[in-house]
């Protein structure tokens, strides 16, 4: 990939806080893969999800309140975002832009720093539709989407056991597959609304789950795991 654009990675909040706690041990890996990045001139916008924390906070108010607009449950999913980006900003405290992007229409002018953190903004969508707003607003190529979803499959993995991965799809044929409607804690291999965005900027996406060996290939162009999403 080219160094000379900012890397977008939408970092799903299932890496951050998969169930039952805080992945210590990921996160220990991610700050010193990010650094030695950094340290050879690469630039990065990383976008946190909400992870458990947002699923669980979803779930007990759904039970507790029984009808419960998807507004409220946003928001719930939104302040975990919060939480765990803040988590990330102060691993990188030394590194990062001093502000977790909250409001994708303050941006940042000068931006000196190799490093800006963000976190969801509105309710309706995940935040892999905020990490292709970066990608819009701050001039880079591609964005990387890294959660416990390893790759697009021809088929839901999740019903189907003989699902196969997908090397390559076109934007055309991943929107037939993910047509759901947008619910509060939504789980895809990218988002329904930020896949609309994509197909309007014509921003590739690339879908890889958390092996940061396999990070690495990726950035330096050579053959990953996952899955690139792009125009035909
Ligand atoms: P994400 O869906 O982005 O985090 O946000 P995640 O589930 O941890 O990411 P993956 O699946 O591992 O990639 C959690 C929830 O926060 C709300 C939504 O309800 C979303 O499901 N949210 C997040 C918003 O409403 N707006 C945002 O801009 C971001």
């Amino acid at each position: 990939m080219d160094k000379s654009h900012p890397i977008v990675i939408s970092l799903g909040g299932s890496l951050v806080v998969p169930n039952g706690g805080i992945d210590t041990r990921f996160l220990k890996e991610f700050n010193m893969f990010i650094r030695q990045k950094i340290a050879r001139g690469w630039r990065f916008f990383i976008v946190v999800g909400g992870g458990a924390t947002a699923r669980h906070y979803i779930d007990s108010a759904r039970e507790i309140v029984g009808q419960i607009s998807d507004w409220d449950l946003d928001f719930l999913g939104i302040h975990s975002t919060h939480l765990n980006a803040h988590m990330i900003r102060t691993i990188f405290r030394d590194v990062a832009h001093p502000r977790v992007i909250m409001n994708y229409q303050k941006k940042i002018v000068n931006l000196q720093e190799p490093l800006v953190i963000a976190a969801g903004w509105k309710p309706g969508c995940s935040t892999d539709y905020d990490a292709m707003l970066l990608v819009r607003d701050y001039g880079a190529n591609a964005l990387i989407n890294m959660s416990n979803i390893d790759s697009v499959y021809d088929k839901d993995p999740k019903k189907f056991p003989e699902a196969l991965p997908v090397k390559k799809i076109s934007w055309r044929e991943f929107e037939k597959m993910i047509t759901g409607k947008w619910s509060p804690g939504f789980s895809s291999p990218f988002d329904p609304v930020a896949t609309k965005l994509a197909i309007q900027l014509d921003c590739s996406v690339y879908v890889i789950g958390k092996n940061l060996d396999n990070l690495g290939k990726l950035l330096e162009g050579k053959d990953f795991e996952g899955t690139l999403i792009a125009s035909e």
